[in-house]
């Protein structure tokens, strides 16, 4: 047998495909070497073999949940760019402001954000279900059209202004939920288990133009009651599957699996609630102005799907980070409560602190020098706008909370700087819709809050990857009645 083997390689044919096979090896390693020489000499963690750079994650070095924490550190030792390999595909961080810039406002007809994997191919999976992978996660001239046809009406001023009304009834209520949530000393235990089902309703009495009951847990029907709890594993197990090997898309993985299970839990909910308006179609919502779009029916329910999702856990962050700043800098309570435009300036200033979707990605579609290095068109960038807010270079006293930056003679110089890095919703074409109703939202919330109490908290904010930058759960919050 082993003479048989010998005899094979001996084989002037076999000796001649090995010779072809190093030589195609030796020339592809060469040209990939001369493509990207200049971005080669980008510092970053040393790759290996297959993982790239990810064996940091898998190591020990990094938990994955402080994902966050690896890239804090990647500036201060790295400097202004890092190159990472995710298994073999380079991703470029950068950190500083006049890159972020360039990579936020380069010319594009359709910019590239690259999309969730995971989602994309649940979607595409399921043409039972889906036409596309969505607005969020679509591409190109598709993306346009998804875009143009759906998020007119969300972006209108008309229908933010028309929300005014029924927003202030949401604070009202949620203010009566934590009275009567709260213990004798006022503590709250869990913030975060108040908080969602408060942002579950704005959610989708903004898109579905109705209220639906998630703040009263023991009328809500029981159909609904999973829904905040399918929505917070979905983003987990969209980070754990960002993060793993890409060979869950051929073999799947627990993760995934878990997800899909998520994805049709929110599908199945979202479709019921649909089906239960009873064809109730008001006119100047967001619910109608996508019913009555010219797109594929499958498309109307995706749409109403990533709507309500993309506005859930997001605010949920947002507002429990403006919560936490606020109660630990008791001293804007009262300037929140006398001053007009307090409020709103401590919503900015705590987006500037803690954006709960960071970092920013693109993929570059021309040829760019970043931190001077040249990068090439089809490149992964991600653009760490947080890092760059916290940066003194920025910002006075950068990690210290002052609304006072964002009013009066500062505003100018604060809004300034800030353009391209203080920008929670992202830049450009693809901004987020849900930009005008978030920002109508959070300074309302506030007002009432702070004006029904005095609130405080002892906890330190722990953050959390968790797809998005979230806070650890249990975080508890006095609330003193005023
Ligand atoms: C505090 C709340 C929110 C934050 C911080 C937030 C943040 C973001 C960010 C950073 C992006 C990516 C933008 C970019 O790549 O330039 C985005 C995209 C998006 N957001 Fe939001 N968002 C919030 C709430 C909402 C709400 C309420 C909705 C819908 C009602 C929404 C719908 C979307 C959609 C559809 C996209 C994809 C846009 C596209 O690719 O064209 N978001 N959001």
């Amino acid at each position: 047998m082993a003479n048989d083997i010998f005899q094979f390689f001996d084989t002037p044919f076999v000796i001649f495909i090995l010779l072809i096979f190093f030589v195609v090896i030796i020339c592809c390693y060469w040209l990939k070497k001369q493509k990207n020489e200049d971005a080669d000499k980008i510092p970053g963690p040393c790759s290996i073999p297959i993982f790239g750079t990810r064996w940091i994650f898998y190591f020990g070095c990094y938990k994955i949940n402080k994902f966050h924490e690896f890239y804090d550190d990647a500036y201060k030792r790295y400097g202004p760019i890092m190159r990472e390999y995710f298994f073999n595909i380079p991703m470029y961080s950068i950190f500083e402001r006049a890159d972020i810039e360039k990579v936020m406002k380069a010319p594009s007809k359709y910019p590239v954000r690259p999309p969730t994997a995971a989602i994309v191919a649940y979607r595409y999976s399921r043409p039972d279900r889906y036409s596309s992978a969505g607005v969020v996660n679509e591409q190109g001239e598709k993306w346009h059209n998804l875009r143009l046809s759906l998020t007119s009406e969300l972006t209108s001023p008309k229908t933010i202004a028309n929300f005014h009304a029924e927003v202030k009834n949401l604070a009202r209520d949620w203010c009566r939920e934590i009275k009567s949530a709260k213990c004798h000393s006022g503590a709250v235990d869990n913030i975060a288990n108040l908080l969602l089902p408060l942002c579950i309703e704005t959610s989708c009495a903004l898109i579905l133009g109705r209220r639906l009951g998630f703040m009263c847990p023991e009328k809500l029907p029981m159909k609904f009651q999973k829904l905040g709890e399918a929505i917070k594993n979905y983003f987990i197990c969209l980070r754990d599957t960002q993060h793993a090997s890409p060979l869950w898309k051929y073999f799947g993985s627990a993760s995934y699996r878990k997800m899909m299970k998520c994805e049709d839990q929110i599908y199945d909910t979202v479709l019921n609630i649909i089906n239960e308006s009873n064809g109730e179609n008001n006119i100047g919502t967001v619910y109608s102005s996508i019913i009555n779009s010219n797109i594929d029916e499958k498309e109307k329910i995706a749409a109403i799907i990533d709507f309500i999702m993309a506005g859930i856990q997001t605010l949920k962050n947002s507002l429990i980070f403006l919560l936490y700043l606020v109660a630990k800098n008791s001293s804007v309570q009262r300037k929140i409560i006398e001053n007009p435009g307090y409020a709103k300036a401590c919503m900015k200033e705590s987006f500037r602190l803690l954006p709960t979707a960071t970092p920013l990605a693109r993929i570059l579609e021309q040829d760019m020098k970043l931190a001077g290095y040249q990068i090439k068109s089809g490149s992964v960038v991600l653009c760490h706008n947080g890092i760059a807010c916290r940066n003194e270079e920025n910002f006075d006293f950068p990690l210290s909370f002052i609304p006072e930056r964002w009013l009066g003679e500062n505003v100018h110089k604060t809004s300034t700087i800030g353009t391209f890095i203080v920008i929670p919703f992202g830049s450009g074409k693809r901004i987020c819709p849900g930009k005008r109703f978030i920002e109508l939202v959070l300074p309302i919330f506030l007002k009432k809050i702070v004006t029904n109490f005095k609130i405080v908290t002892d906890d330190v904010l722990d953050l959390q990857h968790e797809f998005l930058l979230s806070a650890k759960e249990p975080l508890s919050m006095f609330f003193h009645d005023r």
